[in-house]
């Protein structure tokens, strides 16, 4: 029997996704169309024998996320459950502070992801190159290669080129150690909980010790506190103990808002192997479709249109939004209840929920793709500013924000609410 954890942090993260972040919970963000969390819970409910799917966070138990896991539950079948960390944990305490729930039915291994990565989640071949090594290991690793520069915001790991055994492991290394990286999803057999108990032992002696001395740093720490990744796998590695499963599919992380476009990209195009209904195709009544296009049943493309919309590539389109005549849409997510009006052009953005484009308004964003004659790069999840402004980015309009007709809002950030009166480029509008 097997089981997943996902981590979902909590909301002190995500301020790289703000203002989106106000509105939803990150892991409820929408990517192709279905909330972020989805992509991993059906790609486990896909795995013979998954018995269970814990997410575990320190967000408050809150209505969007119970009724997503209620859903979730239905309609994959499987047992979804919500644990809440007393305070953020770090990736290995939490994990260890609900060890008795995640063993109980005596899973013989379980998956554990974070929640901010996309990926075609290879579980199986995970799997089956855990029963391919023996069995007798505690974890394996899932990794892909990434550029030299790239490489040092990430888990770096050394293998062995013969066994495939992980031999050095260095979280977000100050210098290059490997063009390996942790993807941040694993496969653990119940032995890594005496792994991360022995840092918890030791957490504890330290800080006992440290009040004892009057340290103020550690009496302030939580001695629950576990970083996976520095605490466990650093010591582990070299131990025949840690396994680096290598994939050649596609994998990103989604940090940053832009991340989220390019992480739909990624998911509408598996979409043509995994669910074609999910595309929609060039429809009757004056809709062109160029590319992956996702489209929400209930949203509503105006049927009278005379001048053709023209939705794609990479674009989603959440429930209930109504896009007029003439509408152009590329690389973007539409999220629920927001209105395109005529002739309006939205490219490189994200709208928010509720919100209004005018008449040929024009809404545009600069992408953050990775290059694309680099095979090994990853997207930047850049912080807001560089040199003293604001990087040029995707537009993101917040929820319930209207856009006048005839304006042009570039490269900006709208907080939500708000009713714009002329055209904005380069800023955040707060
Ligand atoms: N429950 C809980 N509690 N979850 C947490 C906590 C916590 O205290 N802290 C982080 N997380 C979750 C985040 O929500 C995210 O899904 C995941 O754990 C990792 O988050 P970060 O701590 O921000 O790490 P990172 O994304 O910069 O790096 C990690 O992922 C990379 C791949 O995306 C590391 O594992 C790297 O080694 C790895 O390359
Ligand atoms: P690139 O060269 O890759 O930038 O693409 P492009 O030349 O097609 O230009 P762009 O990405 O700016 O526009 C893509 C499509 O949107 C074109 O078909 C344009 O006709 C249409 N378009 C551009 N601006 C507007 C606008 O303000 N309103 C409307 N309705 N359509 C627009």
């Amino acid at each position: 029997m097997l089981k997943a954890v996902i981590l979902i942090g909590g909301p002190q993260k995500g301020t790289r996704f703000r203002p989106l972040s106000f509105e939803v919970p990150k892991p409820l963000f929408p990517v192709a169309g279905v909330p972020m969390l989805q992509h991993h819970i059906e790609a486990c409910a896909k795995v013979p024998g998954m018995k269970e799917i814990i997410l575990i966070g320190f967000y408050q138990p809150n209505d969007a996320l119970s009724r997503y896991l209620s859903s979730a539950q239905q309609e994959f079948k499987i047992l979804v459950r919500y644990l809440q960390e007393f305070a953020p944990l770090g990736t290995g305490g939490g994990l260890y502070h609900f060890r008795d729930q995640i063993l109980s039915g005596g899973p013989s291994a379980f998956f554990l992801m974070n929640a901010d990565v996309c990926s075609e989640f290879p579980l199986l071949e995970m799997l089956r190159f855990h029963r391919d090594h023996g069995d007798v290991h505690c974890a394996v690793v899932l990794a892909t290669t990434a550029n030299r520069k790239q490489s040092l915001n990430y888990g770096c790991i050394v293998e062995s080129q013969k066994t495939h055994e992980v031999l050095h492991f260095v979280e977000k290394p100050a210098t290059f150690v490997s063009d390996i990286i942790n993807c941040g999803i694993y496969l653990f057999t119940p032995e890594i909980f005496t792994h991360i108990g022995m840092v918890f032992q030791r957490n504890q002696e330290e800080k006992r010790n440290c009040v004892y001395l009057g340290d103020q740093l550690w009496s302030r720490q939580r001695a629950e506190v576990i970083h996976l990744e520095q605490d466990v796998f650093t010591s582990l590695a070299g131990q025949q103990q840690l396994y680096v499963y290598k994939t050649q599919g596609f994998w990103s992380q989604i940090k940053s808002a832009g991340s989220a476009i390019y992480a739909s990209r990624l998911y509408l195009n598996q979409y043509l192997q995994t669910h074609p209904e999910r595309l929609v195709s060039s429809q009757e009544g004056g809709c062109t479709v160029n590319g992956n296009v996702f489209i929400h049943p209930t949203a509503l493309i105006d049927p009278t249109a005379v001048v053709s919309v023209l939705l794609g590539p990479n674009v989603s389109i959440g429930k209930g939004v109504c896009i007029g005549a003439g509408v152009r849409v590329r690389e973007s997510i539409i999220l629920h209840g927001a209105s395109l009006q005529d002739h309006c052009c939205v490219l490189n953005s994200i709208v928010g929920w509720d919100s209004t484009i005018g008449k040929w308004a024009r809404v545009e964003g600069t992408p953050s793709d990775p290059n694309p004659n680099d095979p090994f790069a990853k997207i930047n999840s850049e912080t807001l500013f560089r040199d003293g402004g604001l990087t040029p980015s995707i537009t993101i309009l917040g929820c319930n924000v209207n856009i006048p007709s005839e304006v042009i809002i570039r490269n900006s950030i709208v907080l939500p609410h708000k009713d714009l009166s002329r055209s904005f480029k380069n800023q955040i509008i707060l």
